[in-house]
């Protein structure tokens, strides 16, 4: 079947970037399509068993009103697998992660409704400030490098290596450290970490030869060679260290962004106590302490100890705050209070699960803002909280991650009663 060349309708978008069409009773999920669209596809492979098949749209018949020409020499079929939908509007992107929303929430956590409104109307995708039509906005980026060092990004579900001097989506600080513009040998991978402050970029390189810093500007810093391993960046009104090898949101509008979704859902008020766990460098814990005043406190739960020692730094000038550099899930079971105000939960991509969902809500808190960077994921705790007696009061996605098919959700449960 893999190589065949088949005529298809297209009917929705899918959990994923790509769009269910059906042939003999199968379904197929095809790249480079659009819902509504009539498409010529090649099969490029099946799921387990053959319960699906994998296609991507070579030649389009019947065109959606959503499609554009892609802004990237690069995007296409066969070609890097970065993007998954440059051939399509902005706005007819946020519309789909909107649509993927929807589903997941209906399909895994159960809601037909928010606050009395179809989800239709209660889910929306927002731009985030500073947004320029979806470019630009990479401030860090893995490139794979190939076996003569020439760097580039990865294919789709595939090992090669597209070869790519300038990507539209990097910000100028990533360009500006200039690694595309020679070879690596020697070098698998290569990542670049750059500010949303503009400050001086970073080149994580994960081998360090000799000759390393060569042909880079000398304002560029390479961890453990030259110059330091981390960078500043700024939200909510803070300065921010973190590690080269921290976490960070990638969309220089991002960290704002959340930082305002999460304060205006849970509305924190004085003398609160709030658990801020999956913490990071401690944007959440930093900045929503301050409405709580000398009375209130915060627990910031974090594994990592660079990123905990980051958040120590950071949070050294605001009182209530303590760091504990543990698994949020270790954490609730051994060492949490049995009572919390407001929880901010914002779990890396495979969601917080049972057990932590049921430990949090366990707690009573009087609200969650839950941050979700997998719909899916979100679909199943929202589905866990529901069960204990939950509901969704609100959900908020933010359009973090433009041209392609990730979304940011920010999602406030609250008890049924409230
Ligand atoms: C999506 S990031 C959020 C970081 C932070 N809230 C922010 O907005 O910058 C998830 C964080 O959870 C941490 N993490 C992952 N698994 C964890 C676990 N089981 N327990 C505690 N922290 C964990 C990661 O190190 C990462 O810093």
């Amino acid at each position: 079947m893999t190589g065949e060349r088949l005529r298809v309708s297209v009917e929705r978008v899918a959990h994923g970037g790509h769009c269910v069409a059906r042939h003999d009773g199968r379904v197929i999920f095809v790249r480079h399509t659009l819902p509504g669209e009539v498409v010529d596809v090649v099969i490029t492979g099946e799921g387990p068993r053959g319960s699906y098949l994998r296609a991507d749209a070579v030649d389009v018949v019947e065109a959606s009103p959503d499609r554009v020409e892609p802004r990237c020499p690069h995007a296409g079929p066969g070609r890097c697998g970065g993007c998954d939908w440059q051939h399509v509007t902005v706005t007819g992107q946020r519309e789909l992660k909107a649509e993927v929303l929807r589903e997941q929430l209906a399909r895994l956590g159960g809601v037909t409704e928010i606050g009395g409104r179809p989800l239709v109307e209660a889910v929306s995708v927002e731009p985030v400030a500073g947004d320029v039509d979806g470019l630009s906005w990479r401030t860090r980026v893995a490139y794979a490098v190939d076996d003569d060092g020439v760097v580039g990004l990865r294919r789709h579900r595939s090992h090669e290596i597209e070869p790519v001097e300038h990507c539209p989506l990097v910000t100028d600080a990533v360009d500006g450290t200039a690694v595309t513009g020679r070879r690596w040998p020697g070098s698998e991978r290569l990542e670049v970490v750059a500010s949303s402050t503009g400050d001086r970029a970073l080149v994580v390189h994960p081998r360090t030869p000799a000759d390393v810093t060569a042909g880079l500007p000398e304002d560029v810093a390479v961890p453990g060679t030259r110059g330091r391993r981390w960078v500043r960046e700024r939200a909510g009104g803070r300065d921010w260290r973190v590690d080269a090898a921290g976490f960070w949101q990638v969309h220089p509008g991002a960290a704002n962004a959340l930082v305002s979704a999460v304060h205006a859902a849970l509305r924190p008020r004085t003398g609160e106590h709030l658990l801020d766990l999956y913490a990071g460098v401690g944007l959440f814990a930093g900045v929503l302490a301050a409405d709580l005043g000398p009375e209130g406190s915060v627990d910031a739960v974090e594994a990592s100890a660079r990123a905990c020692a980051d958040a120590r730094r950071n949070l050294h000038d605001v009182a209530g705050v303590r760091i504990h550099e543990r698994a949020v899930a270790s954490w609730l079971r051994h060492a949490a209070p049995d009572r919390a105000d407001i929880v901010v939960l914002d779990p890396p991509r495979s969601g917080a699960g049972k057990e932590v969902m049921a430990a949090v809500l366990e707690r009573r808190p009087r609200a969650v803002a839950y941050v979700a960077c997998d719909p899916a994921a979100l679909g199943r705790d929202v589905g866990l909280a529901r069960a204990a007696g939950w509901r969704l009061a609100s959900v908020r996605g933010l359009d973090l991650f433009p041209l392609t098919q990730h979304v940011e959700a920010v999602a406030l449960l609250l008890p049924d009663h409230a």
